[in-house]
């Protein structure tokens, strides 16, 4: 199935960016990111040189430049090739590169991959808790998977997974319970788990909840698409309101890099234990082991059964309730392809829409 073109993905966290050149497939297209000096701004070209297709990110900085690793050519942050070291200097007109639009918010870089006269930054998804200044702070990481980005949604959108699959979120009193929830806005799909005057877990023990009381717990999970998610996971009194307990909002940032293998990125924020470090450097160990080492695996797995179709609901799987989150989450990606590939179809001939992948 095609990706989705006319969207925004994470590309990695504001933070990876400097003088380094940071190379990365997304959506089966080689990108090559880095940060302007003047006033950081954050960059992405295609990591294809005009002249013989080698990536640019095995050249070299030269001031906000790269200066090609094979012959010399120097691109600049728009794409455009300013240098030819070459004969009499001229630069030919067809000497540059794509660039596309990258907008850092939240501490998030989001790219647009389709067309970039459409790409409007007001569409992008809100995750506050992550940006600085929220009163929040948060540990942040990013894996590599061997699988297709729904595949990762579909296991964020189904957290009764955690009883059986995370040791450290298993419940005495078995896994959580899928509450039914539909959130008005047709592109938005939330999976509400909770356990309701339930003692805490593993986990919750280690965030401090006292493992005699019994307490209200949730995950609540808000996926758009294509593939970004929030978990809003939290434990409370029983009956008491959210603002009161433990809060731990989590980003999960699922973007392809080919039909069968993703980045994802995730970060965890809290709103206690603010100066902590000691318990930050914890809580990022446990999510490394969470996602690396059982998330990771899993899902691998689940894809190496697969074959090489990234289509799961033509292999006609058994559906549990706490599958439907995860169903409309895919329909609306079936139908947002399905739009875009109709829109690309009926566009004019000579309309660049007609010819953007
Ligand atoms: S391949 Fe880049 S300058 Fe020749
Ligand atoms: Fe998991």
């Amino acid at each position: 199935m095609p990706f989705i073109q006319n969207t925004w993905y994470a590309a990695g966290w504001a933070n990876e960016l400097g003088e380094n050149l940071v190379a990365r497939t997304l959506l089966n297209e080689p990108v090559v990111l880095y940060r302007t000096a003047d006033g950081g701004k954050a960059v992405a070209l295609a990591d294809r040189c005009a002249h013989r297709f080698v990536p640019l990110s095995r050249g070299k900085r030269k001031g906000d430049t790269i200066e090609c690793g094979y012959h010399g050519l120097c691109f600049d942050a728009t794409g455009a090739c300013v240098s030819n070291p070459h004969g009499d200097h001229m630069i030919p007109r067809s000497a540059r590169v794509k660039s596309y639009p990258l907008v850092e918010r939240d501490g998030i870089l989001w790219i647009w991959m389709g067309e970039p006269a459409e790409a409007d930054d007001t569409k992008i998804q809100s995750f506050p808790e992550f940006a600085k200044d929220s009163g929040f702070v948060s540990v942040a990481g990013s894996l590599h998977v061997k699988a297709n980005y729904q595949l990762i949604s579909d296991n964020l959108l189904d957290l009764t997974h955690g009883q059986y699959l995370h040791p450290m979120f298993a419940n005495a009193a078995g896994p959580a319970t899928l509450e039914p929830y539909n959130d008005p806005d047709p592109e938005t799909v939330w999976a509400k788990f909770y356990r309701r005057s339930q003692y805490p877990n593993k986990y919750f023990q280690f965030l401090g909840y006292p493992a005699d009381t019994l307490g209200d717990h949730r995950n609540c999970m808000r996926w758009n698409a294509p593939s970004n998610l929030l978990l809003d996971v939290g434990m409370t009194k029983v009956g008491a309101p959210v603002e009161e307990g433990i809060s731990i909002p989590t980003a999960h940032l699922i973007t392809p890099e080919t039909e069968t293998s993703s980045h994802y990125f995730w970060a965890m924020a809290r709103n206690f234990r603010l100066d902590d470090e000691p318990f930050s450097k914890k809580l990022l160990d446990i999510g490394i082991d969470l996602f690396n080492n059982e998330d990771k695996p899993m899902i691998e797995a689940q894809q190496a059964a697969f074959g090489d179709t990234d289509d799961l609901l033509s292999l006609k799987p058994v559906l549990l309730s706490t599958d439907a989150p995860s169903v409309r989450a895919r329909r609306i990606v079936l139908r947002l392809v399905a739009d875009e590939q109709a829109n690309k179809r009926s566009a004019p001939a000579g309309d660049v829409r007609a010819v953007a992948r």
